[in-house]
């Protein structure tokens, strides 16, 4: 299939659904276009025309009952087929094809985070194979999101409560922007996110692999890789510095510089020990122990791999 490069109007087209969808934009497009200077064409013929001059006593216009149906009901028809076919369209390219690979989407203040078929999870960066129909299944932990891809002309929202879907069949190799397209607070802006697409291979080496340590992460993605720099590599890409410092400064949360191996004055009940199980149990179930002074804010749910958690450990553990 030839794919249409980026244009002045449309991104560049990367998925199975975007032609019929572009095809019929440029439909409407040049329709209205037509009649935009058909109809402000005839406008400024007439107001010349027709203009004021001297002698001329205008006549008084009388009701054209056929002409104003004919130009009600014009429209109307042009409108219903516009509606029909639009729709038709959408409904085809939503819904996904038997037998597609269901991937859970879910957003969360600011992060946006994919579950694959096999439980995996990750942060910010989803990896497809090219050819193959996916359908995600969309949903929100916290207020109203958007799943948005320009590249596949998918765009969705997620709501907190319900399930939302959307099919889509990537056939292009690349990477494409994945944003979120509903206002959701401070950092809606940061909601940012990656759509890898790969072979068939790359992806089951990505699944394969995903949950194991890489051999480099880092910032610039080149480092070598330690359990304390891939902690920080997962911290960062699940959003977590949004509300936990790691330079002692207070924000929404507690920051974590200088916390393990220190006792932590918590809400209800004695002050804790910040050990391995204190910092697991904090990952994985936040609500368990809220310390002092943190009660107003909710830290949403995050579910690591037991190689990913003892990553993010090592990074407290290191933030001296
Ligand atoms: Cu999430 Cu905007």
């Amino acid at each position: 299939m030839i794919l249409a490069p980026e244009t002045f109007q449309l991104p560049r087209s990367m998925s199975a659904e975007a032609p019929s969808g572009d095809a019929l934009y440029m439909d409407i497009y040049w329709f209205s276009l037509v009649f935009l200077v058909l109809i402000t064409g005839a406008m400024l013929y007439f107001v010349v025309k027709y203009r004021r001059k001297k002698g001329v006593r205008p006549e008084r216009t009388r009701d054209l009952t056929k002409l104003e149906i004919f130009w009600t009901i014009t429209p109307l028809i042009f409108l219903v087929i516009i509606f029909h076919v639009s729709f038709e369209t959408y409904v085809k390219n939503a819904t996904a094809a038997e037998g597609a690979m269901e991937i859970r989407v879910r957003g969360k203040k600011w992060s946006w985070e994919f579950e694959y078929p096999n439980g995996s999870r990750e942060a910010k960066e989803l990896t497809l194979p090219v050819n193959k129909p996916v359908k995600f299944i969309l949903s929100s932990d916290d207020v109203i999101h958007s799943f948005f891809v320009r590249e596949f002309r998918v765009k969705r929202d997620a709501v907190p409560g319900q399930y939302s879907y959307i099919a889509v069949t990537p056939t292009e190799l690349g990477d494409a922007q994945i944003f979120c397209a509903e206002f959701c607070g401070t950092s809606h802006s940061d909601m940012l996110g990656t759509v890898h697409v790969v072979t068939d291979e790359q992806f089951r080496k990505h699944l394969d692999e995903m949950d194991k340590m890489p051999e480099v992460c880092g910032d610039t993605g080149k480092e070598q890789c330690t359990p304390a720099l891939w902690g920080r590599t997962l911290f960062v890409k699940n959003g977590c510095p949004t509300c936990h410092s790691v330079d002692g400064s207070k924000g929404n949360a507690p920051s974590l510089k200088g916390v393990f191996g220190t006792l932590q004055p918590l809400t209800q009940g004695p002050d804790v020990m910040a050990d391995e199980n204190y910092v697991r149990e904090s990952i994985l179930r936040p609500q368990a122990k809220i310390v002092k002074g943190f009660t107003n804010t909710q830290m949403p749910l995050f579910v690591f791999k037991d190689p990913q958690t003892d990553a993010l450990i090592a990074y407290v553990k290191s933030l001296k």
